[in-house]
């Protein structure tokens, strides 16, 4: 299967790239200030401040267990977070502004609400087994957002087509390859409209030669200018494609830059060692004994 060429989101944002930090001239689209989560007595989130722009990519790298995936889902509010504050384009997560400008805590339907503008793609798809591809695409606005049945099966096809699955609608999940069915889960977050995509290794599950076309789409997506959080260990996809690069280490923001400098840079002696394990570089000397090898991007 070749990747598909042009996957024409038309998100109508451009934006320009390089630079550590937010995007010259964009909004925080998503802050985090000062985010912990523990489970039991395990401190896995110590204090995390992130900020991301609008139309912004970023790429969140780290060992295994240093907190990416319990991150992105305190972001989400799949968990909830200790202590900290999130804020969507400026709305805190989990937060209601009263009509006396005081906060509270959102009742679980407002929690719903905000959570619409989060697409989550998972590292294991989680599509509905029962239904079709057109099916996985087109029932979460029916159900969540209230449109219509046939429009939301017109922008299901539309999206599938431009994730390149216009031959593959009507398949059900077993009869998919893995990168056909995560283009169908990122079909199937688009089509909620959100305004920020979180991915979390959406291409570690897949077999080698199916990773090309579901890094295509994102690619895609990100020059369109959606605002992106992606956890991956695709060094090439984030060196090319991010605008700034997070490592985390041990629940927190180790160190951050834009890619060109982080890769060739890395200030901190663990980020060497990780990136030497990821890349084999030679940064920071061979691979520990025992580690993991990990994958090239
Ligand atoms: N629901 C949970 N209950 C208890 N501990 C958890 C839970 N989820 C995660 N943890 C622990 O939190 C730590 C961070 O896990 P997390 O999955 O966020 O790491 P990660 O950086 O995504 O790792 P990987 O690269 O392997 O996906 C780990 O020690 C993990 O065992
Ligand atoms: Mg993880």
């Amino acid at each position: 299967m070749t990747a598909p060429s042009e996957v024409g989101l038309d998100l109508g944002k451009g934006k320009g790239k390089g630079e550590a930090g937010l995007v010259a001239g964009s909004a925080a689209a998503l802050t985090a200030r000062g985010v912990c989560k523990k489970f039991g007595k395990v401190e896995v989130l110590k204090g995390i401040d992130l900020d991301v722009g609008a139309g912004e990519v970023v790429c969140l790298i780290g060992a295994s267990g240093s907190g990416k995936t319990t991150l992105l889902r305190c972001l989400n509010q799949l968990e909830t977070i200790d202590s900290g504050v999130v804020t969507i384009d400026g709305v805190p997560l989990g937060q209601r502004k009263g009509s006396d400008g005081t906060l509270r805590p959102s009742k679980p339907k407002e929690v719903a609400e905000m959570r619409k503008d989060i697409g989550f793609v998972f590292q294991r798809f989680n599509l509905w087994p029962q239904k079709t591809a057109l099916e996985n695409v087109a029932l979460s606005p029916v159900l969540v957002r209230g449109v219509g049945k046939a429009e939301a099966e017109v922008r299901a096809r539309g999206l599938l087509t431009r994730v390149g699955l216009a031959d593959r609608m009507d398949a059900y999940p077993a009869k998919l390859s893995g990168g056909q069915q995560q283009r169908v889960a990122i079909a199937r977050a688009l089509a909620m409209q959100p305004k920020i995509m979180l991915f979390d290794e959406p291409t570690s599950a897949l077999e080698p030669e199916t990773v090309g076309e579901v890094l295509a789409v994102m690619r895609e997506l990100a020059a369109e200018g959606m605002t992106m959080i992606c956890v991956t260990h695709e060094m090439g996809f984030a060196r090319e494609v991010a605008d700034r690069v997070v490592m985390m280490d041990a629940g927190v923001v180790l160190e951050q830059g834009d890619p060109k400098t982080f890769f060739a840079n890395p200030k901190e002696e663990r980020t060497r060692r990780f990136l030497a394990r990821v890349l084999d570089t030679g940064f920071g000397g061979p691979a520990a004994p025992g580690a993991p090898a990990g994958p090239t991007g």
